[in-house]
C-alpha cells in the first residue's frame, strides 16, 4: 500500500466508504478543493484500488472552540511566556476507509502514516496539533488513535472537534 497525492490527472475508478457525503467529496469535489488551494487530498492505494483517502489543510486550535478544562491542560503544557489564544495546527479534513478494507486496521495504519509524515514534514511551517471534526460514530476510532475531544457537546452536532498533540511522537 502507498499514499499518493490526488493530482488533476489521477483517474478515480470508484470508492465506497459507506458514507455518501465522503464518497461524493472524493469523486466530485476533491480535485476542485486542491485547485482552489483549500484542501489537499491523498489516497491510499492497494493494487490499483483506493483503500482509503484523507485531506489535509491548515488550522488552529483556538481558545474560543475549546472547553475550559481542556484549554487549561493545553495552556499548562506551554511555559508562561509562550501562552497564546490559539496554536497552529493541521486539520485532517476528511478521513475514510473503503468498505472493502474496514476492520483490518487500515484506518489505524493510515493514521500512523499521516502522523509520521506530518511530524517529519514540519521543516517549513510549524504546527503543534493535528485536528479533526470527528463524526460522532467515529469518536471511538480517533480515541484509540490518541485523539482527545476539544469541543463541548452541543445539541444537534453531528461532529466533535478532536486533537492529537504531535509532541506525543517525541
Ligand atoms: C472510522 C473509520 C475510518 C475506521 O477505519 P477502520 O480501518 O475500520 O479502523 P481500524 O480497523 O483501524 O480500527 C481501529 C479501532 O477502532 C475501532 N473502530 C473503528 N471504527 C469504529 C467505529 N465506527 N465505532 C467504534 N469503534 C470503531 C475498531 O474496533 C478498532 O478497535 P480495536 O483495535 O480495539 O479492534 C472507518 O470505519 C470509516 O471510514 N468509516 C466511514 C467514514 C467515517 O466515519 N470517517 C470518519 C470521518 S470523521
Amino acid at each position: 500500500m502507498r499514499v499518493v497525492a490526488l493530482t488533476p490527472e489521477y483517474e478515480i475508478q470508484g470508492f465506497d466508504c459507506g458514507d455518501s457525503d465522503l464518497n461524493e467529496f472524493l469523486l466530485q469535489d476533491a480535485k476542485h478543493f486542491s485547485e482552489k488551494r483549500i484542501a489537499n487530498t491523498f489516497v491510499l492505494e492497494d493494487e490499483g484500488e483506493i483503500a482509503a483517502y484523507f485531506c489535509l489543510l491548515n488550522d488552529k486550535v483556538s481558545r474560543l472552540e475549546v472547553t475550559n478544562s481542556r484549554w487549561k491542560k493545553i495552556k499548562d503544557s506551554f511555559p508562561e511566556n509562550k501562552r497564546f489564544r490559539s496554536y497552529p495546527s493541521i486539520k485532517i479534513g476528511r478521513f475514510a476507509v473503503s468498505v472493502n478494507y474496514r476492520g483490518q486496521n487500515v484506518g489505524t495504519k493510515l493514521m500512523d502514516m499521516i502522523k509520521d509524515f506530518l511530524y517529519n514534514e514540519q521543516s517549513r511551517s510549524a504546527f503543534r496539533f493535528i485536528t479533526v471534526d470527528a463524526y460522532l460514530s467515529a469518536i471511538p476510532f480517533y480515541e484509540k488513535n490518541g485523539f482527545k475531544l476539544l469541543s463541548q457537546k452541543e445539541e444537534g452536532d453531528t461532529t466533535r472537534l478532536m486533537f492529537f498533540d504531535i509532541k506525543k511522537l517525541e
